[in-house]
């Protein structure tokens, strides 16, 4: 069973899946984003009809749709059934359906399992909300990031601006403080750090600092383990 998996938890806009990205291909592991199972969920639902307000309603179709992550070139691409619908998902009305289906527990039962499968038979580099505290609760090295909200909110617009997209900072800011009440609040696994995870805010870092950062922590790590196995 592969053991040197790094787990990246975080608030939405913390830059976890570029960050995760670039580690993963540093490293040699395999970057799996869950945050794209829920979203393509919550997709599913939303193009069935079904009511995603209505827990029961949701938990009774959670077994339809067929999700699957496709690791490639150091991207993953998300198909739902027979689609690829990889930027489909990156809409905001889809990340709400995801942060609304993902306090249902049928819907984390069923992610959480197909999570734990890809991580059991690869080394990963696995970014979202519950990955350090549920899903590999023993991965080799744990990560929180987070930045302060006004920055998370500046560094969307710019996403969203590069698209094209022009939304305020307020009105995105507001955005991300619920999506964060709401993640980090539900009853079944909350956001949170982990102990044992090395918390890293990023409010004043740059991408690259950030990851030759963990990069140097996760290879610290590799020295000592194996320094201790020899
Ligand atoms: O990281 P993201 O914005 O793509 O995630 C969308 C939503 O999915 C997020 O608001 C909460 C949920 N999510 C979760 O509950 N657990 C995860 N491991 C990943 C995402």
């Amino acid at each position: 069973m592969p053991n040197h998996s790094i787990a990246i938890d975080g608030p939405a806009g913390a830059g976890k899946s570029t960050v995760a990205k670039r580690l993963a291909a540093k490293q040699g592991l395999i970057y799996v984003d869950t945050g794209a199972m829920y979203r393509t969920m919550g997709l599913y639902f939303l193009n069935a009809g079904i009511d995603i307000h209505d827990e029961d309603a949701v938990s009774a179709h959670v077994n339809e749709p067929v999700i699957r992550p496709v690791c490639s070139d150091g991207e993953q691409k998300i198909f739902l059934g027979e689609e690829d619908v990889t930027q489909t998902i990156r809409q905001n009305e889809i990340g709400d359906a995801a942060s609304l289906i993902s306090t249902y527990g049928a819907v984390r039962a069923r992610l959480v399992d197909l999570q734990q499968e890809i991580a059991h038979t690869n080394d990963v580099v696995m970014d979202g909300r519950d990955i350090g505290t549920v899903v590999i609760p023993d991965a080799f090295l744990k990560i929180y990031l987070t930045a302060d909200v006004r920055v998370r909110a500046e560094r969307r617009v710019g996403e969203l601006a590069e698209k094209g997209i022009v939304r305020s900072i307020e009105e995105i800011e507001k955005e991300i403080r619920e999506r964060d009440e709401r993640d980090m609040n539900r009853e079944i696994s909350p956001l949170k750090q982990a102990e044992d995870a090395v918390l890293v805010d990023t409010t004043g870092m740059g991408i690259e600092e950030v990851v030759g950062f963990l990069s140097a922590v996760y290879e610290g790590r590799l020295g000592t383990a194996q320094g201790e196995e020899g």
